[in-house]
């Protein structure tokens, strides 16, 4: 199917249709990578990952999608301090030049609107991996694979968010994709200061789902989803700052009993300290069988993207 997408740059762009073909896409690219194997889909291409911020998943996750689709990898992890913006180069350039060697990039960086700009420039499609704060759209995509395959469905149930909704650029994506299914429910729990922002909660409230707005986390265990995630300690002021947050809400075997029996608990990953080791033995953590769930939606994505 023709999705008339040229890049996968703000989750808020997508539209049902081509969630739906994204999601048939992974499912077609799950048992590949259950049973760690290799097709030749992308053949001769090659894929650039540039990350200007922190990473194992995301950028492990692409560049493993790229050679379970039989393509090639170049790859720069710290381009904040090897690449020639060093030397005063403008991400509009750096996205010139990359998109003369590779067929496909994906950029991580700091600063919200980055990946636009290194997009404006490119003769490829270009991939958000990440812009500060707001958006990371293949991690709100694999979430609702995740969901998708986990609950078998994607209407008529109960996301509670948990953690950091101002910061975690992963909560928004998901609220973006989310707001094209029918008839949810959404328990965002978070401290007053970290609330989500407004703008998602109005575009989840006018396309007719339901918005509870609490700091309380008792309020996720009704939920069929509980998404949760870490305090964002990079984006706050100072360290002093992050520490009145730090460990304010913690999954526990204890709360895990007050959940529903056929409940899942997600969560991007990395943690801190938000969900304690024990939970993960509970057979509703799903957050390390989304690793698989992730390269699947990334082969997805690039093949999309690929028109392969
Ligand atoms: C998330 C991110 O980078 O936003 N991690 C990820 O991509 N798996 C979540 C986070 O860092 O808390």
């Amino acid at each position: 199917m023709l999705l008339l997408m040229q890049h996968l740059l703000h989750s808020r762009d997508l539209s049902k249709v081509q969630i739906e073909a994204l999601l048939e896409r992974a499912e077609h690219y799950l048992p590949v990578v259950q049973e760690r194997r290799k097709v030749n889909d992308a053949e001769g291409k090659v894929l650039a990952t540039l990350f200007y911020e922190p990473s194992t998943r995301t950028r492990f996750s692409f560049e493993t999608a790229m050679l379970r689709l039989g393509g090639d990898v170049i790859s720069n992890a710290h381009m904040q301090y090897t690449s020639s913006i060093k030397k005063g180069e403008t991400i509009r350039d750096t996205g010139t030049v990359i998109s003369h060697m590779a067929d496909i990039m994906v950029m991580r960086h700091p600063l919200e609107g980055s990946v636009d700009e290194l997009a404006s420039a490119s003769i490829v499609p270009v991939i958000n991996a990440g812009d500060g704060p707001a958006d990371h759209p293949t991690q709100g995509l694999l979430d609702i694979f995740t969901i998708k395959q986990e609950l078998g469905q994607l209407e008529e149930f109960t996301i509670a968010m948990v953690g950091d909704l101002r910061y975690g650029r992963v909560v928004h994506a998901q609220c973006a994709i989310l707001n094209h299914f029918k008839r949810l429910r959404f328990v965002m729990v978070s401290p007053e200061e970290l609330r989500m922002p407004k703008e998602y909660v109005d575009l989840l409230k006018e396309d007719g789902h339901q918005v509870i707005e609490t700091e309380d986390l008792e309020a996720a265990a009704q939920a069929d989803v509980i998404s949760d995630t870490r305090i964002q300690e990079e984006r706050f002021d100072s360290h002093k700052e992050y520490m009145k947050y730090k460990g304010v809400y913690i999954i526990t075997p204890e709360f895990m009993s007050k959940c529903k029996k056929d409940a899942i608990l997600i969560h991007p990953l990395p943690r801190v300290d938000e969900i304690e080791l024990a939970v993960d033995e509970d057979s509703r953590a799903k957050y390390f069988k989304q690793v698989e769930y992730g390269v699947a939606m990334r082969m997805g994505i690039i093949a999309e993207l690929l028109g392969l």
